[in-house]
C-alpha cells in the first residue's frame, strides 16, 4: 500500500544544538521521509547560540555523518531546506524575533503555514518555553500546529498536572504529542497487532491461562555523562514510569474498539487505573558497584563523574504489580530496569500455567517440566519464541523444552529507528502512539507514593542481574529472574 504523501509543513527543533537533535532528530528527519513521502521537510533549528543558516548546515551535516547518514541527496537537503534562528536570551523579544523568521522561511518555501515545534530540550525548560510559544502567538499558526514534548513529562504527579494545565493553556490536547521513543520500536508497536491479529494467543491471553507476566528492560550503560539529569530522576523516574510501563499496558490491555488513537489510548489508561497500590514489598530498588561491563573493569555510580559520593538514586528497579480487572486478577506483571546490568535486553515474557494434573510428574526427575513461555524479545535480536515439550526420542518419557522461533531480521529488513516512525505520525497527525495527559497523570499517580518513600537501594555488581533481592519478587513463579528467565520455556 502507497504511502500518504506528507504535507508539506515546517519542523522546528527547538534545542537545535543539543545532543537529541544531532543523534536522533536530524538523521530521522533525513532517513524517515523522502522518497514517496515527497521531499524532505524544511527546518528551522531554533537556539540560544547565535549563529547563521550556514553554520548550522555545517554543524547539522556534521551531525549526520556522525550518524552515518551522507549522500548527495541529503546535503542536497542541508544546503537548501535547513535553516537557524537564535533565540538570544530566550525572551519574548527572542520569541518574537523567531515568530518573524518561521513567516519569512515558509513565504521562502512557499509553505501552507503547517508547524512542527519540537521540544528538544531539557525539562526545566518546558514551561517557559511553551509558555513563550503561545505568549508569542505560535500555538495556532495559519496550517495545523503540532507541538512535541520529550520525556520526562513532569517528576511526579503535581508537576505532570500543572505541565499539563500549562501546556493546554495554549494548546489543545490534538495538537499535543508526548513521545515515549519505547512506542515508536516497531517490536512494541507489533505487540498490538500481534495480540489482537492472532486470535490463537488472545484466546489465552488471562488469568485463567496465564500465570505471570516478566517484563525486563536492561541495559548495560552506566550512567554515562547525563549524571546531572539522572541523579536526580532514578530508574523509577527515567524507565519504570514510562517505557516500562507503556510496554505493562500494551500486553494487559483490552482489544480497542478501533485501531486509532482515541480507542487504544482510553484502553491504556483503564489498565493504569486498575493497577492496584504498591506496597513498599513489592518492590526492590539496586545502585550499582563497581564491576565489570564487556570484560572491562568499570565504576560504581557513586564514582561515575558528576554524581554525588553519597547519592542513594536507583539504578535499578524491580515492582510486582497487580493489574485488578476481570481479565488478570491474581497475575502478577514483574517490571524490572537496571543500568550496567549484564546486557542489554528488552523483553516480555508471557508465562503460561502448568497442565491442571501432571502426568509427566513422574518423569520430572529426569527433566524438569518447564511451563509454556511466550517470550517476545524488543531489542536486540527482535523476534518472538515459544517454548514448547516434548518427548526426546528413544525409549522411556523423557520431556525437553523447544521453542517455535520467529526473527524479524531474518523475515524482513532492517527496522526503522523509533524517532523515523513517530516523526512521520507527528506530520501525519497519528497521535496513536504518543502518551495522553490522562495516561501520563495516571501512570504517575500510580509511581507518586512510591517516589515518595523509596526503600534504600541495595548494591548490585556492574555487569550482574541486579540485587539479589530482586529474585524474591519472582519467588513461587518458577525460574529465577535472570538472562535465562524464558529460555527454559
Ligand atoms: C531513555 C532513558 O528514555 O531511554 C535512558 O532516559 C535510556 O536512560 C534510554 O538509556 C534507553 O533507550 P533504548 O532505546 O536504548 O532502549
Amino acid at each position: 500500500m502507497a504511502r500518504p504523501v506528507l504535507e508539506p509543513h515546517l519542523f522546528v527543533i527547538i534545542g537545535a544544538t543539543g545532543d537529541l537533535t544531532e543523534r536522533k532528530l536530524l538523521p530521522a528527519l533525513a532517513r524517515g521521509t523522502g522518497g514517496d513521502q515527497g521531499p524532505r521537510p524544511v527546518v528551522l533549528g531554533v537556539a540560544r547560540t547565535t549563529m547563521d543558516d550556514a553554520a548550522f548546515r555545517d554543524h547539522a551535516r556534521a551531525a549526520l555523518a556522525r550518524a552515518g547518514v551522507e549522500d548527495e541527496a541529503v546535503a542536497a537537503w542541508c544546503d537548501a531546506r535547513i535553516h537557524y534562528a537564535s533565540l538570544g536570551d530566550g525572551d519574548a523579544t527572542g520569541y518574537a524575533a523567531v515568530a518573524e523568521r518561521i513567516r519569512a522561511v515558509e513565504a521562502e518555501h512557499d509553505l501552507p503555514g503547517n508547524r512542527v515545534f519540537y521540544l528538544a530540550l531539557p525539562p526545566g525548560a518546558f514551561p517557559g518555553t511553551i509558555e513563550a510559544l503561545g505568549e508569542a502567538g505560535l500555538a495556532h499558526g495559519p496550517g495545523w500546529t503540532r507541538l512535541v514534548i520529550e520525556k520526562p513529562f513532569g517528576r511526579d504527579l503535581a508537576s505532570a498536572r500543572s505541565l499539563n494545565a500549562l501546556v493546554h493553556r495554549h494548546f489543545d490536547e490534538s495538537q499535543v504529542y508526548r513521545i515515549d521513543h519505547y512506542l515508536g520500536k516497531e517490536t512494541v508497536q507489533n505487540l498490538l497487532v500481534f495480540r489482537f491479529a492472532n486470535p490463537v494467543f488472545e484466546d489465552v491471553w488471562n488469568r485463567d491461562r496465564v500465570s505471570s507476566v516478566r517484563i525486563t528492560v536492561a541495559e548495560s550503560l552506566g550512567v554515562e555523562d547525563r549524571a546531572s539529569y539522572y541523579d536526580r530522576a532514578g530508574a523509577l523516574r527515567d524507565m519504570i514510569q514510562n517505557h516500562a510501563t507503556q510496554l505493562m499496558t500494551l500486553v494487559a490491555m483490552e482489544a480497542p474498539a478501533a485501531f486509532d488513537a482515541a480507542a487504544i489510548r482510553a484502553e491504556k489508561v483503564k489498565v493504569l487505573r486498575s493497577v492496584t497500590p504498591l506496597d513498599t514489598d513489592d518492590v526492590v530498588l539496586g545502585q550499582y558497584a563497581a564491576g565489570e561491563a564487556d570484560g572491562e573493569p568499570v565504576p560504581g555510580y557513586r564514582d561515575e563523574p558528576g554524581v554525588a559520593p553519597s547519592s542513594s538514586t536507583e539504578t535499578y528497579a524491580a515492582l510486582r504489580l497487580q493489574v485488578a480487572s476481570w481479565r488478570w486478577q491474581g497475575v502478577p506483571f514483574y517490571l524490572r530496569t537496571g543500568k550496567r546490568l549484564k546486557r542489554r535486553l528488552t523483553r516480555i515474557e508471557v508465562r503460561f500455567r502448568r497442565p491442571p494434573v501432571e502426568i509427566f510428574e513422574p518423569f520430572q526427575d529426569a527433566c524438569r517440566l518447564s511451563p509454556n513461555v511466550l517470550v517476545l524479545t524488543l531489542q536486540p535480536d527482535e523476534g518472538f519464541d515459544l517454548g514448547f515439550q516434548v518427548k526426546t526420542p528413544g525409549e522411556g518419557v523423557e520431556l525437553a523444552s523447544q521453542r517455535l522461533r520467529f526473527r524479524y531480521a531474518e523475515a524482513f529488513a532492517p527496522l526503522p529507528d523509533a524517532y523515523e516512525t513517530l516523526l512521520r505520525d507527528v506530520v501525519q497527525g497519528d497521535q496513536t502512539l504518543f502518551v495522553h495527559a490522562d495516561e501520563v497523570e495516571a501512570a504517575w499517580r500510580l509511581y507518586d507514593p512510591l517516589l515518595a518513600g523509596r526503600p534504600a537501594p541495595r548494591p548490585y555488581p556492574a555487569g550482574s542481574w541486579g540485587p539479589a533481592e530482586a529474585h524474591r519478587l519472582v519467588g513461587g513463579d518458577g525460574d529465577p529472574w535472570d538472562e535465562d528467565s524464558g529460555r527454559s520455556g
